[in-house]
C-alpha cells in the first residue's frame, strides 16, 4: 500500500492489524475478552462446555470453557496416537486500569460528583489524565427473583480525570506524582443535585430500575480508538495491547492450525496483572481441571494423564518491552528487542520466565520452520523487570515451557504501541507450534515432525 514500506506485504499484514484493532475495541474488560474469544470460537465450530456439567468429548472435537466469565480455555482434541499430549499457548485477558468501588460517588466539592476508584495492576497513572473515559465490565441485575449477569460497555464518553492547570501546579513537569485517592478520581457529574446517581446511570443504560441493580465489577476504559499509523503504516497503537495482542494472535493461530496428534489448547486468564491468585487466574485449578477432565472423558487413566502433561509444551505469551526510542540505556546490551523484528523469547535466571536452553531451542526451531524471526529479551542485570503467568502455571501444570511475547512500547500505559508485522509473526509462529508434532526424550533432546 505505502510506497515507503520497507516491509514485505505478507509481514505488514494490514488486514490482520485492522482485525486486531477491532478486537481491542470489542474487549474493554476481561469479561468482554472471554466473550469475544468465545463468539469467534463458536463461529469456527467450537462447542461450549460448562464446568458444572458432565462432558462428553470426542476425538477431533473442538470445545471451549469459561470460568468467571473472564478466563477461557479452548481446545481441539488431537488424534493422540500412542502418546497423547497438549500444545498450549497461554495469554491474559486483563489489563491495568482502575476499578470502580461499590459505593462510588464522591459528592463535592460544590456540585461536582466524582467516582471513587481503586488501582488494578501496575498503572502508568498520568496516561489516564485528560482523555474521554468510559466504563466496562459486568452488572448483576435482579429480574423476577433471579439475578442475571449482564455485560456493560456503553459506547459513550462518560468520565474524565482532569489535570491540575500548570498555573496551580508549577511543579508538574518536575515532580508530577499523583495520589490515587486524591488526584485520580474521575469526574462524573458537574451538577450532582439534578442528574441522578451512579446506579441510576447503570440502570438507565441496562433498561432496568435502580432497585434491580444488585452489584457491579466495572473498570475505567480509555476511549481513544486503536490506530495503525506511521509513514509506512508500521505501528499499531491502542489500549490493552498487553496482552490482547497475544490473545488475538493465539486465537488466529488456533483457527488456522493444521491437524496434528497433539491436543491444541488456547488459555487466556484473568487477573494476571494482580498476581493470578483468583479462582479464574493462572494459579487456579482452571486449566489443570479442564485438561484432566478432557483426558478422563477420552478414557485415559490417571497415569496416562500425568504422562500426557509431562509430554506437553506451554508457550506463555505475554508482551515484551521494545527498546524505547528516547531511552536505549534502559535495556540490556545484546538481549534487547525492537518493533517489527519478530517474536521475543524472554529469559530470566531467577525463573520469572520459564525459558531454558531446551525450550528456547524448541521454539526457535518452530519459528524457523514458520519463517518467523526471533529476538531475545533479558532485563538489565540491575533491574528486576516484570513477571507473567508462565512460571505461575508451572505450580499446577509442570511441563516444558517458554516465555515469549511481542515487542511493545509504553507497557501499562492506557494507550500502548506495537509493530504491525509482529502480530503476523506471532500468528505464524503459534500456528506452526499448534500444527507440529514433537517428542522430547529423557535427556532433553527432541525432534519436531509434521510441522
Ligand atoms: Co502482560
Amino acid at each position: 500500500m505505502s510506497p515507503d514500506s520497507p516491509y514485505p506485504e505478507e509481514e505488514r499484514d494490514l488486514e490482520l492489524a485492522q482485525s486486531l484493532c477491532d478486537f481491542l475495541q470489542e474487549c474493554p474488560s476481561p469479561y468482554h475478552t472471554a466473550r469475544a474469544l468465545g463468539l469467534r470460537l463458536e463461529a469456527a465450530g467450537f462447542s461450549r462446555l460448562v464446568e458444572g456439567e458432565p462432558w462428553f468429548i470426542r476425538p477431533g472435537g473442538r470445545y471451549y470453557v469459561t470460568r468467571n466469565g473472564s478466563s477461557i480455555v479452548a481446545f481441539v482434541v488431537g488424534d493422540g496416537g500412542e502418546r497423547p499430549y497438549f500444545s498450549i499457548a497461554a495469554s491474559h485477558s486483563d489489563s491495568p486500569t482502575f476499578k470502580v468501588k461499590t459505593v462510588p460517588e464522591l459528592a463535592g466539592p460544590g456540585d461536582y460528583v466524582r467516582l471513587n476508584v481503586e488501582g488494578y495492576g501496575g498503572i502508568i497513572e498520568r496516561s489516564w489524565l485528560d482523555r474521554p473515559l468510559s466504563l466496562a465490565g459486568r452488572v448483576m441485575v435482579e429480574r423476577d427473583g433471579e439475578a442475571r449477569c449482564m455485560l456493560f460497555a456503553p459506547d459513550e464518553d462518560l468520565l474524565l480525570i482532569p489535570s491540575v492547570a500548570i498555573h496551580q501546579d508549577r511543579n508538574v513537569n518536575n515532580d508530577g506524582s499523583l495520589n490515587r485517592q486524591v488526584d485520580l478520581c474521575p469526574l462524573f457529574l458537574a451538577d450532582g443535585r439534578s442528574k441522578g446517581s451512579f446506579v441510576g446511570m447503570l440502570a438507565k443504560r441496562l433498561g432496568v430500575s435502580d432497585a434491580q441493580v444488585l452489584s457491579h465489577d466495572l473498570v475505567l476504559v480509555n476511549r481513544q480508538r486503536p490506530t495503525v499509523w506511521g509513514n509506512a503504516e508500521e505501528f499499531v497503537s491502542g489500549p490493552r495491547l498487553d496482552d490482547l495482542q497475544c490473545a488475538f494472535a493465539s486465537l488466529e493461530a488456533l483457527l488456522r492450525a493444521r491437524d496434528s496428534q497433539s491436543t491444541k489448547v488456547l488459555a487466556c486468564f484473568d487477573n494476571e496483572e494482580v498476581g493470578s491468585g483468583s479462582m479464574q487466574g493462572a494459579l487456579s485449578t482452571f486449566l489443570p481441571s479442564v485438561l484432566e477432565r478432557l483426558c478422563e472423558s477420552l478414557g485415559m487413566g490417571r497415569s496416562e494423564y500425568v504422562r500426557a502433561i509431562y509430554n506437553s509444551f506451554l508457550v506463555s505469551c505475554d508482551n515484551a518491552h521494545a527498546v524505547h526510542p528516547n531511552h536505549p540505556e534502559l535495556y540490556d546490551d545484546g538481549n534487547r528487542a525492537w518493533l517489527n523484528r519478530g517474536v521475543v523469547i524472554k529469559e530470566s535466571a531467577s525463573q520469572r520466565y520459564t525459558t531454558n536452553a531446551v525450550t528456547r531451542a524448541f521454539f526457535t526451531m518452530i519459528c524457523r520452520r514458520a519463517g518467523v524471526p526471533t529476538q531475545t529479551f533479558a532485563n538489565r542485570s540491575d533491574q528486576p523487570g516484570g513477571s507473567t503467568l508462565g512460571n505461575l502455571l508451572m505450580r499446577q501444570l509442570s511441563m516444558r515451557s517458554v516465555d515469549v511475547g511481542l515487542p511493545q512500547l509504553a507497557m501499562h500505559s492506557s494507550y500502548e504501541t506495537a509493530g504491525v508485522c509482529d502480530t503476523a509473526y506471532m500468528v505464524r509462529a503459534l500456528r506452526e507450534f499448534y500444527s507440529s508434532d514433537y517428542s522430547f526424550d529423557a535427556d532433553e533432546s527432541f525432534e519436531i515432525v509434521n510441522g
